[in-house]
C-alpha cells in the first residue's frame, strides 16, 4: 500500500513515515512544503511529494496519484495565528480530502485533537484552532471518504508505551506523539476503524485492542 502522509516532517508525521517503512510491505508518500526537508524521507526509502498546503487542489491531487490511503497530520502549529489555523487547520485539510476523492483515493486518517466534537466545551484560548478542527472533522465524515478520526489528548515527546484509551469521550489526558503513531497505523490496518471517530489518551489497552473497541 502507498500511504500519502500529509505534514510528513512534522513530530508525528516524521514517526508515521518511519513506522511504515519499518513495515516492510507499505510505502510511505513524504508530502513536505520545502526541498531541503526530503533528504531523510528519501534515505528511509519513502517516495516524496513537494507541495504545499496553501496551493491549489490539482497540486494536492497530483500527491494522491497512485496512493492508496492518506494521513493528514498537518497543523498550523501553535505559534501562528488565527490566519494559519483556519488555511491548514481546517481549508487544506479539506482541500486534502477533496483532492483525495478527485484521485479515487477511499482511505483518509486525520489527526483532529480531544474534544473538539463538543462545541460547548470548546476552550476561549483555542476557540480558532477548535473550529477548524471540528468542521473539517464534520467535512470529512459527509465527504464519503473511508475515514478514521483520531482526536488525541495533549501531545508530549515521551517514548510510546503502546497502551491507550480510545472512546468517542474520554476526559482531556496525554498522550506520546508516538502512541498517536502507532494508532495511526492500527488504523490503517483494521477496517473496523472505518467510519470511526474516538478521542485517544494513554491508557492500559493495547492499541490494536483499543481502537477495535471504540
Ligand atoms: N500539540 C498538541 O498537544 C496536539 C493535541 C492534539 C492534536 N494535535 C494535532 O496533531 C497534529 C500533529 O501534531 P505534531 O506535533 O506532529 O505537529 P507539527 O510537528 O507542528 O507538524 C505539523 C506539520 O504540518 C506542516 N505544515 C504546516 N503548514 C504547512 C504547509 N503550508 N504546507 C505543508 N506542510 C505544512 C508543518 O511543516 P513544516 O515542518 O514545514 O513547518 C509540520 O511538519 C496537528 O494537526 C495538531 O494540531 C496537537
Amino acid at each position: 500500500m502507498n500511504i500519502l502522509v500529509v505534514g510528513a516532517n512534522g513530530k508525528i508525521g516524521k514517526q508515521v513515515v518511519r513506522k511504515i517503512q519499518d513495515t516492510g510491505n507499505d510505502t510511505a508518500v513524504a508530502m513536505v512544503r520545502k526541498e531541503e526537508q526530503l533528504g531523510p524521507f528519501k534515505e528511509m526509502g519513502a517516495k516524496t511529494a513537494l507541495v504545499d498546503l496553501e496551493g491549489s487542489i490539482d497540486d494536492l491531487a497530483s500527491a494522491c496519484k497512485d496512493v492508496d490511503a492518506v494521513v493528514f497530520t498537518a497543523g498550523s502549529g501553535g505559534h501562528t495565528g488565527a490566519d494559519k489555523t483556519m488555511l491548514i487547520d481546517l481549508d487544506a485539510a479539506i482541500k486534502t480530502m477533496k483532492a483525495a476523492k478527485q484521485e479515487g483515493v477511499k482511505r483518509f486518517v486525520i489527526v483532529s485533537a480531544i474534544g473538539v466534537h463538543h462545541r460547548e466545551k470548546w476552550m476561549d484560548k483555542a476557540k480558532y484552532y477548535s473550529a477548524a478542527k471540528h468542521y473539517a472533522d464534520e467535512w470529512l465524515k459527509s465527504s464519503g471518504l473511508d475515514y478514521t478520526i483520531i482526536r488525541p489528548g495533549g501531545l508530549t515527546n515521551e517514548d510510546g508505551t503502546g497502551l491507550v484509551q480510545a472512546a468517542v469521550d474520554l476526559e482531556r489526558g496525554e498522550i506520546p506523539r508516538e502512541d498517536v503513531a502507532t494508532t495511526i497505523l492500527a488504523a490503517l490496518s483494521d477496517n473496523s476503524t472505518i467510519g470511526k471517530s474516538f478521542d485517544l489518551t494513554s491508557g492500559k489497552t493495547p492499541i490494536a485492542e483499543a481502537i477495535k473497541q471504540v
